[in-house]
């Protein structure tokens, strides 16, 4: 059985952690295992009513037959770790890869503290930059190191290897997006990592040979926080307009809103290796498509949009969402796959 890697393809917060949640409930992975970053990401995941922000935890977890693991690329922050596991009832399953480095209570105060971080680059203030620098440096501590998680050490790659071998099915999820990336993104309005689905294969130590399906996510109006190039942004009182008002799920600051980049779509399909795509916020195209769960049943005007989507960046739209809630969504995996 394949492993599948999803990733963000704007600026983060395209709905990774919906679209995450949904294919664990609908595909029952043995794995689930986190790479990108570290708890910069906030993914959210909205069931029965319920609203849950993860920044360490897989968004995958509301599939509760999954183990939860955290790659060895991902910088963990023990106290936003052991609170999410407690939160979550996830204890039992949660696990966090032996070499993680480990963001400490100096790496916090670092990034708030930076001029050219807090204000220039705006960054989440998590840590995450400083202590990718003392990663770099050799310096940083890691999880083996930290005592409390002890009860929660692994080795991911091995976990997750033998489960391939076993023919079981293994979700990935990335965090942040490719506009976000070190490497390929709007530099130096960056994080402090890759973000493309050849470094989240890193982070939780699969080959590239291993990978089946990768899925970029984007949502019809991208997003972005912080400061940073944001070629198709459209003006607050445009987006009020149009009913788009978003808030970010760690820092609270208020999301920018642009319009649909075909281009920049298009370049992260390819720089991801895209095999098919996940559409978000297909109803703040069009409010009538709000709920939506078959493909007859979108607007003709919702169903002109996907196609020139497909056209933009050459691989099947095969999930849409259409609302924030886990049943949302339109599944056209078996149709177009
Ligand atoms: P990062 O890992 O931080 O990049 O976040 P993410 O990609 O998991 O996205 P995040 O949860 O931060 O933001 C997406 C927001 O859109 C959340 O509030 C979701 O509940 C919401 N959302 C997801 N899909 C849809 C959708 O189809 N329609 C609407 N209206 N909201 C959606
Ligand atoms: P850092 O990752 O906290 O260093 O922040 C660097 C840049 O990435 C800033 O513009 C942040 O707003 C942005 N960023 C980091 N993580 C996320 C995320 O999960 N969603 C959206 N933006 C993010
Ligand atoms: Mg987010």
């Amino acid at each position: 059985m394949p492993a599948t890697i999803v990733v963000g393809g704007f600026w983060g917060d395209e709905g990774k952690g919906k679209i995450i949640a949904y294919i664990a409930n609908s595909d029952k992975p043995v794995i689930i295992a986190r790479g990108g970053v570290g708890p910069n990401a906030g993914h959210t995941v909205e069931i029965e009513g319920k609203k849950y922000g993860v920044r360490m935890i897989p968004s995958g977890f509301v599939y509760k037959d999954a183990k939860l693991l955290i790659g060895a690329g991902v910088l963990v922050d023990p106290r936003v770790f052991l609170k999410e596991v407690e939160l979550l009832g996830v204890a039992d399953r949660a696990r966090v890869d032996y070499r993680c480095a480990i963001i400490e209570e100096k790496h916090i105060q670092a990034d708030r503290g930076d001029e050219h971080l807090s204000k220039k680059i705006g960054t989440t203030g998590t840590g995450c930059g400083p202590a990718n620098v003392d990663r770099v440096k050799r310096v940083a501590r890691q999880a083996k190191d930290v005592p409390e998680l002890e009860p929660f050490l692994t080795d991911v790659p091995l976990e997750i290897n033998t489960a391939l071998d076993n023919d079981q099915f293994v979700l990935v999820e990335g965090s942040q997006g490719f506009g976000l990336s070190l490497y390929y993104g709007t530099y130096p309005y960056v994080t402090s990592k890759d973000t493309t689905a050849s470094s989240i294969a890193a982070d939780v130590g699969i080959g590239p040979t291993k990978v089946d399906e990768v899925i970029v996510v984007f949502k019809c109006f991208p997003t972005r926080v912080g400061s940073g190039p944001f070629p198709t942004e459209m003006p607050q009182e445009e987006a009020e307009k149009l009913g788009i008002v978003e808030y970010g799920t760690v820092t609270g600051r208020r999301r920018r809103i642009g319009y649909w980049d075909g281009k920049m779509a298009r370049y992260a399909a390819m720089i991801n290796g895209a095999t098919q795509a996940a559409l978000t916020g297909i109803d703040k195209l069009d409010k009538e498509c709000y709920g939506v769960t078959e493909w007859e049943k979108l607007t003709p005007k919702a169903k002109e949009f996907i196609e020139k989507v497909e056209d933009d960046i050459k691989v099947p739209v095969t999930l849409i969402s259409t609302g924030p809630e886990l049943h949302q969504i339109i599944d056209l995996r078996k149709e177009k796959l």
